[in-house]
């Protein structure tokens, strides 16, 4: 059972700054609300996570292609996706202080800034951020910061059948940035105004959409366990809550500090988007089956994921304060550092040449960490809070036979392992 307490979030938040994973967006300024920026060992763990999805989408499957479509659109792209009309958050004004809020979101109906108890109507807000193209600001020249990334493969998918030799079914998947001018940016990196999505959209015939739904729900769920992510479920989207394009969508939820919450949500999009697109741009979208010449549009599974709502899922379900530590215990193929290397003593030469040379050949083939401050237990407690798996150090020892001592993050035993296995113990902890 997870910890409840929004004092865990509180410790993870502090840990995030203090160590160099996630900073307030542009904080000498103030900071913006809503925006963040991941420092060198966030960013190091984001690109972990995108590369297992990647691998686990894309690489795996001889079926799904990549694509990497810009952020900025023809603004038409979002007319037929419904965007522009229907993407948008009830708000409320409050009438004391004149903050806005997303009216579900308020706690006991008092406004989180002033206490103020009254407010306007709800209205209607698009959530999409508006820009210019070009120099001249006006209605002709309005453009939209993407909402989701799935718009930039649905104006692709002529393309990639044209070119790729792909046949239903088959996939284009895409990680890229998506914007969304939240009323209620909330809970740390949980719900920004900019972050990073995980998507594939899965093209399958019309009548087989349902098997296929359930088999990516199953894939998607394999997937965060091989993360080593714990406290999942599944939760199926009630009918009146879907999003204007879905059949059905079941979201997978994480158990955060502040309760039960989506990190990925997977959508039957029907055909909905290429009957869209094809007639808001007057082109024909259909796929016409090679082997039988049956044309038909492609219904579409969409396993959506974000990348910032996983990363802080990962962090809170690794967050561990034992007795004289704090540890992450991060899967291997997330942790920043897959090792750290120490030369004993800092003052001995010989031991510093040697645990050099052991760091910059590990180095070679994974990011490793280097600590030659302070005492080796500083050093443990300072690798275990950042979830480095393994500590290697180099002794006198070493000097005489090429032996390591190796200390493991979760069980804190130390075994002696021969430098040339290191690589070798470094890729079985990540696979
Ligand atoms: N293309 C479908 C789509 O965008 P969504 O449920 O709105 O569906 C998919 O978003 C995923 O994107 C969510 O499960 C979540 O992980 C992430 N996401 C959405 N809005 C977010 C926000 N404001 N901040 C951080 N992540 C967000």
């Amino acid at each position: 059972m997870a910890e409840k307490s929004e004092n865990k979030l509180e410790k993870i938040v502090s840990l995030c700054k203090r160590r160099g994973f996630i900073f307030p967006g542009s904080e000498i300024y103030g900071g913006l609300s809503g925006f963040y920026d991941y420092g060198p060992l966030g960013n190091e763990l984001q690109f972990n996570i995108k590369h297992a999805w990647w691998n686990d989408v894309v690489r795996k499957n001889d079926n799904i292609v990549g694509l990497k479509a810009d952020i900025i659109m023809n603004p038409r792209t979002w007319e037929s996706s419904g965007h522009v009309l229907g993407f948008s958050d009830p708000m409320v004004e409050c009438k004391k202080c004149h903050l806005r809020f997303r009216p579900d979101l308020l706690e006991d109906k008092k406004c989180p800034n002033c206490g103020g108890k009254e407010f306007s109507e709800a209205r209607q807000f698009n959530l999409m951020f508006k820009t210019f193209v070009g120099p001249v600001e006006d209605s002709a020249s309005v453009a939209y910061l993407r909402p989701e990334t799935a718009g930039g493969i649905f104006v692709n998918f002529k393309n990639v059948l044209d070119t790729m030799r792909v046949k239903v079914p088959f996939g284009i998947a895409q990680i890229g940035k998506a914007f969304r001018n939240e009323v209620n940016p909330k809970d740390y990196i949980f719900r920004t105004r900019e972050f990073e999505q995980m998507e594939l959209e899965y093209f399958v015939k019309p009548g087989t959409d349902d098997e296929w739904f359930k088999k990516w729900v199953a894939d998607r769920m394999a997937w965060y366990e091989s993360i080593g992510l714990k406290n999942i479920r599944k939760f199926q989207q009630p009918k009146e809550e879907l999003a204007h394009y879905s059949k059905g969508t079941t979201d997978i939820e994480y158990e955060f500090p502040f309760g039960w919450k989506e990190i990925e949500g997977i959508a039957n999009r029907t055909d909905f988007d290429l009957k869209a697109h094809s007639a808001g741009s007057g082109q024909d979208l259909l796929y016409t089956d090679p082997d039988t010449g049956e044309k038909f549009v492609p219904y579409v599974i969409e396993p959506s994921a974000g990348v910032d709502r996983i990363a802080l899922a990962v962090l809170c379900d690794a967050f561990n304060e034992e007795k004289e530590r704090v540890v992450l215990k991060l899967h291997s193929k997330l942790a920043p550092y897959k090792a750290a290397v120490f030369p004993l003593l800092k003052n001995k030469p010989e031991l510093v040449e040697k645990a050099r040379g052991v760091y910059m050949e590990l180095r070679k083939h994974f990011n490793v960490a280097w600590d030659d401050r302070g005492n080796i237990g500083k050093r443990y407690y300072s690798q275990d809070e950042i979830g480095t798996p393994m500590c290697i150090t180099i002794d006198f020892d070493t000097l005489n036979d090429d032996t390591v001592t190796v200390r493991d993050r979760d069980t804190m035993e130390q075994k002696r392992v021969h430098i040339s296995e290191l690589a070798g113990l470094i890729q079985k902890a990540i696979e």
